[in-house]
């Protein structure tokens, strides 16, 4: 009782003795406590304290005298086992996890640890053990673990599903366009091999097919991007996004005469990512503002930084053009969704859907606002990049 110097202080009068206390003490436990002795071949129990009788449904003329492997229930074989069969062959002391029984056959998870007791000469005569039930903590880790594999499982289900659309989806576009090829060469043949006079019916139909395959052909190309915007690995470098967006600005006011916003670019916004992809969300993003904005008298775009509502900074893109119902919203970054006819503003529909998925794997979100005729507002946060 003393030779680790745990010696308890008691009073010389009027009170339990230190044998008594202890015991108390050892019969309060909320853990099993036993000892058995050791004997030739087996270590029969001496002693278990109540916590070990309420958790095992055994009785002392059930326990005492007899050995704890009739808690195992014929599992001898169970993991913990082999460490606690070396230990107590070389008199030291292990922890292990037990699968056992109660007396009435139900099943729980106990945590034995057990310390040899030494004679003066260094011999092992008795076995202390504690048994801790950790059915629920077992369980739940069980159950945590059967959840993170069938969440692996489905990760990579949707990471092959992902792929085989993807290449679904390349392919596709990539076939799709030798046809298209086809249309308008032999359009353009059939145009110089017959006499078509302007403003026939004849001629109407042709433009018609022509403006139909040019139509196609930019369906594929946004296609291809969208494509693009998940494929291969991200090559993140510094990228200088008010250099991006005035380069935008200048394609766009070369290709698409008539938009004619005023731009206001803040300087010296940089971020982390991919210079391919955040060309593309600013390519898609000003895009859209110039071109929504472009019916607007004084029309003006912006691209700027700001802080949200938390104080955390976010790019917008901002114009005061047509603006969209934001009862719409949440079909906004869908594919193919449009809000406008392609008469009014065109468009393939695709443009959000590249820019959303390019902005969540840079660890950013993306979100809009907007009225009907009070423009519309796209604001976009970059965090890190992922593959
Ligand atoms: C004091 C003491 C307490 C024990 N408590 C348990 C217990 O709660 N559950 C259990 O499965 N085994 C317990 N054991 C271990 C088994 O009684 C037995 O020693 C172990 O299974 C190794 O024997 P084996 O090689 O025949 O399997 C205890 C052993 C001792 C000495």
């Amino acid at each position: 009782m003393t030779d680790h110097g745990d010696k308890l202080k008691t009073a010389d009068v009027d009170e339990p003795s230190e044998r008594v206390l202890l015991h108390r003490a050892i019969a309060a436990s909320r853990n099993g406590i036993t000892i058995g002795r050791i004997e030739t071949g087996k270590i029969p129990l001496i002693y278990a304290n109540a916590a070990f009788y309420r958790l095992t449904g055994y009785t002392p003329d059930d326990i005492i005298g007899n050995d704890c492997r009739l808690l195992q229930g014929g599992m001898t074989d169970q993991p913990g086992l082999p460490p606690l069969r070396a230990a107590l062959a070389k008199g030291v002391e292990a922890t292990v996890l037990l699968r056992n029984f109660r007396k009435d056959g139900t099943e729980f998870w106990n945590e034995l640890t057990m310390s040899p007791v030494l004679n003066d000469s260094g011999t092992p005569t008795h076995y202390v053990g504690i048994q801790q039930d950790v059915t629920k903590r077992e369980n739940d880790a069980r159950a945590i673990d059967a959840l993170n594999q069938s969440l692996t499982q489905r990760g990579e289900d949707l990471e092959l599903a992902n792929e085989s659309l993807r290449s679904f989806s390349f392919s596709a576009s990539h076939d799709l366009r030798a046809p298209l090829a086809s249309i308008k060469g032999f359009c353009a043949t059939l145009r110089k091999s017959i006499d078509v006079p302007d403003g026939s019916q004849p001629a109407h139909y042709m433009a018609r097919i022509e403006a139909n395959a040019e139509r196609m052909e930019q369906l594929i190309e946004a296609l291809l991007e969208l494509a693009r915007s998940t494929a291969g690995e991200l090559t993140v470098r510094a990228c200088d996004l008010s250099r991006m967006a005035q380069e935008v600005v200048d394609s766009s006011r070369a290709t698409a005469p008539g938009q004619d916003a005023q731009v206001h670019i803040e300087p010296g916004l940089c971020a982390e990512g991919d210079p391919a992809l955040l060309h593309s969300v600013l390519q898609n993003l000003i895009g859209n503002a110039l071109k929504y904005s472009s019916k607007t008298p004084g029309a003006t775009v912006w691209f700027g930084r700001e802080e949200d509502a938390g104080g955390k900074p976010r790019f917008f893109v901002r114009d005061n053009g047509a603006g969209f119902d934001m009862a719409n919203a949440a079909t906004l970054f869908g594919t193919f969704q449009r809000f406008h006819s392609e008469q009014e503003f065109p468009g393939t529909g695709v443009g959000l859907a590249t820019v959303r998925r390019i902005v969540t794997r840079h660890g950013g979100v993306i979100s809009a606002e907007s009225a009907p005729g009070k423009g519309a507002v796209f604001y976009f946060t970059l965090g890190v990049p992922r593959s």
